[in-house]
């Protein structure tokens, strides 16, 4: 069938679900019941059938701004209208270069070269893949292998999803990348349950490290690349000096330390990047999601100095890192990011974050007890709620929760498994928190 006799039999049929393959999604069980979102403003969501629905995932851990923000909005609209794409290998426009500057500003230590990309995915394969030249740029090639961190989420590109420590992520796709090793995860029910904020139980497992660099001899291991806080895994934040002692690890035996940023980047945990909160200097961060609010994509990794500087040796007309992307740095993501940047600051939303952490930590709380709750952790404007499985099937009571949520009690939450994440806008004001809490205890009821 051609193309143009394809399109009149889509057009008589608009409401047919079938043709788009859902990412991550049970693509048959939604097309049976639709979540359908028309519209956005600030805290809201509107579905299809008008309802409004409670955004207590700021979309996917993206619109940390809020909905359909003006500023926003109208910045990518003028930038639509003056210059819609540049090429961004050998040409630029000025926004790539101040946009740059900005999140370089925003990070810790001498962070201070920007790599744009447009994904979570494709930041985490430009870090991977700059710490592994960045080796053989310094004479040491023997460097190739990266270590990852049990129930880590890195995205779903092959790099990712090698480093990644979440089995259905990995187990279809093959034997992944060669040489990658994992940490352990640093969940212990035992000892963190309910705990607010950074467990007491845990740092002495970053000394794992450790024990992988003599099993493998540190000339051989380029870079470790965990999350400040695993989020997609179910929210678990790093146990108290956790990452400090990774970053010790690291420093003994010339190991680049990456932080994947992609959730906990812009806010999230109360400061513009986790890496300030735990004083931490990593020596890459990768971010997405946060940098525009979600509005257009974007992503990239924010490398240190001497990590850039490495690659500026050679004839100059040489192209220093064979790496990129079409869309790196587009122009409708630079004019995103760069008002997205303004509201943070004007609205200082980080530290709004941070001010609201214990308010929210407490309201998530008020949910033990609740049947089936079997721990609640909190860090930042994030919350991770295990449920108990149904006897029946893993991840089947989460599931009817996050559809119970959306259709009977006006609240998107984000499900992984039989745990419930939320990490609504960090506008979110007080009241929205109590309302996100109670609507949610009524949905851990419903589905008891
Ligand atoms: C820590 C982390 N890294 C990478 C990614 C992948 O981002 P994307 O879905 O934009 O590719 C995610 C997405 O949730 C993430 O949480």
């Amino acid at each position: 069938m051609s193309l143009s006799e394809a399109r009149p039999s889509t057009a008589t049929r608009p409401n047919d679900l079938e043709a788009y393959w859902m990412p991550f999604t049970a693509n048959r069980a939604f097309k049976k019941a639709p979540r359908l979102i028309t519209r956005a403003k600030d805290m809201y969501y509107y579905a299809a059938d008008g309802h409004a629905v409670l955004d207590a995932a700021a979309g996917l851990w993206c619109c940390n701004a809020g909905h359909n923000r003006d500023p926003i909005v109208a910045a990518i609209k003028r930038q639509a209208e003056e210059l819609d794409y540049a090429p961004a290998f050998q040409f630029a426009h000025p926004n790539a270069f101040e946009l740059a500057s900005r999140v370089a500003a925003l990070a810790p230590g001498d962070l201070d070269h920007v790599f744009f990309c447009n994904s979570g995915s494709e930041a985490v394969d430009t870090a991977l893949k700059i710490a592994l030249a960045y080796h053989h740029a310094r004479g040491e090639g023997a460097r190739t292998r990266l270590i990852g961190r049990e129930r880590g989420y890195h995205g779903v590109g092959f790099g990712g999803i090698s480093v990644g420590g979440i089995a259905n992520n990995r187990k279809f796709f093959g034997s992944l990348l060669a040489g990658v090793d994992h940490l352990p995860h640093t969940y212990n029910r035992d000892t963190q349950a309910f705990t607010k904020g950074e467990p007491e139980w845990g740092a002495h497992l970053a000394d794992d490290l450790e024990r992988i660099a003599v099993l493998h001899d540190p000339s051989t291991i380029a870079a470790v690349i965990v999350e400040p806080m695993a989020g997609s895994t179910g929210v678990l934040p790093p146990p108290k000096g956790y990452l400090q002692r990774l970053r010790a690890v690291c420093d003994k035996y010339g190991i680049l330390l990456i932080l994947d940023e992609v959730i906990t980047g812009f806010g999230r945990l109360g400061f513009a990047f986790a890496a300030e909160r735990y004083g931490v200097v990593p020596d890459i961060i990768t971010f997405a999601k946060g940098i525009t609010s979600g509005t257009v994509p974007m992503g990239g990794a924010i490398v240190r100095a001497p990590v850039y500087d490495a690659f500026m040796r050679g004839p100059e007309h040489v192209i220093e890192l064979f790496h990129g992307y079409t869309y790196s740095a587009h122009p409708l993501a630079c004019a995103a990011g760069l008002a997205t940047l303004d509201l943070y600051r004007e609205e200082r939303l980080f530290e709004r974050a941070g001010a609201l952490e214990p308010k929210f930590a407490d309201a998530a709380m008020t949910l033990r007890g609740l049947p089936g709750v079997l721990d609640i952790r909190t860090v930042g404007l994030v919350a991770g709620i295990d449920l108990a499985s149904k006897p029946d099937g893993f991840g089947k009571r989460a599931y009817a929760a996050m559809e119970k949520a959306f259709h009977e009690h006006g609240i998107m939450i984000r499900v992984t498994g039989d745990t419930v994440a939320l990490s609504p806008p960090l506008i979110v004001s007080e009241n929205e928190i109590g309302e996100i809490f109670g609507r949610v205890g009524r949905v851990i009821e419903a589905v008891r």
